[in-house]
């Protein structure tokens, strides 16, 4: 299947039934037949979108299903990289799988790899992500940033700021970032990010950033054990949201950001960072593997440690933890 033809024919099919897309004129351009045309419309409407046509002038969108494949993501994308390459699948156990094979077998940077399901989804420290049918974005986006392994745990920083941009773009939700990972609203966990590295030992091969984003769950979609902490931008703004729209309005934003930390260092990030940031100024429990102590959040460093300053006065920078506000 041509994706490019079947992308520009729902870009067009968009405009409504006032600006029919001629089936004749789409073919002549992309040098395919008539028919080939036709047989991108039936696949569309086996795909749930329902599509009305105008005798003699074309066809036209009525609605769309909320899905995530190449065709409904790319009529959205506006930047040139990040996004081109999409592989789609209906269901796997976990994207960061596929992701890892592929960028070891040379997928060009900014593939995404994406899944309507999960079955194992992974979430940072080996724990599990539910990741259920048609109601979130579940996608890894392969990078290869021209970065040192110690510029790399910075990326989870971008990638927030990144998505909670792309959140404000496309949703009246406000957000807010937990560090190192989460994307909270009203304090429910929205959307985490995992971070992974392949590198040599001075130079970054790629960063396979997983993102997590709870989209059109209902309260009872979630398992019993997160329906009082997690939360979908559906029940926070009361109405369903799309899913493609959200996917190009984020992998718009991550190829900004990422360019921008490349080229100017984090400085200009960590400002963005910093602004969305619920924990600043705040007082919080960290917890790491070693110990659990309280402090004050104090701001992130130019290397994306977590600065805090303990009751005797003392700054420490962390790398990870989770913490908690107190
Ligand atoms: C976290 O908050 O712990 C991170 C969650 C990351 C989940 C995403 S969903 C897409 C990608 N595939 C996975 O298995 N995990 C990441």
């Amino acid at each position: 299947m041509n994706t490019n033809v079947k992308t520009e024919l729902l870009r067009r099919m968009s405009a409504g039934k006032e600006h029919p897309v001629s089936g004749q004129q789409l073919a002549d351009e992309f040098g395919v037949s008539r028919t080939a045309i036709w047989k991108y419309v039936k696949e569309l409407e086996t795909e749930g979108y329902e599509i009305g046509s105008v005798r003699k002038k074309g066809y036209y969108l009525i609605a769309s299903p909320d899905a995530v494949t190449p065709a409904a993501i790319q009529q959205y994308l506006t930047t040139p990289l990040y996004g081109s390459t999409i592989r789609y699948t209906g269901t796997c156990p976990s994207t960061q799988l596929i992701a890892h094979d592929e960028a070891q077998n040379g997928a060009a940077d900014g593939t995404v790899i994406i899944a309507d399901e999960q079955t194992a989804g992974k979430g940072r420290l080996s724990r599990p992500w539910s990741s259920a049918a048609g109601k979130g974005i579940w996608m890894s986006v392969i990078t290869r940033p021209a970065l040192t392994p110690q510029q790399a745990p910075q990326m989870t920083l971008v990638t927030a700021v990144a998505i909670v941009r792309a959140i404000e773009e496309c949703t009246s939700v406000t957000p807010s970032i937990k560090w190192p990972n989460d994307i909270l609203v009203n304090g429910r966990k929205l959307t985490g990010i995992l971070t992974e590295l392949q590198a040599d030992p001075d130079r970054v091969k790629a960063i396979i950033l997983g993102i997590g984003m709870n989209v059109n769950q209902e309260p009872d979609d979630f398992p019993s054990e997160l329906q009082s902490i997690a939360t979908s931008l559906r029940i926070e703004e009361g109405q369903p949201v799309s899913r493609a729209k959200l996917v190009a309005a984020v992998l718009s934003y991550l190829e900004q950001y990422v360019s921008l930390y490349v080229e100017k260092g984090f400085a200009p990030l960590k400002l963005l960072w910093e602004s969305y940031a619920d924990s600043i100024g705040r007082r919080i429990r960290v917890s790491t593997l070693q110990e659990t102590y309280e402090a004050v959040a104090r701001g992130i460093s130019d290397d994306g440690r977590l600065e805090v300053q303990l009751d005797d006065g003392t700054i420490r920078g962390i790398y990870s933890a989770d913490i908690h506000i107190i």
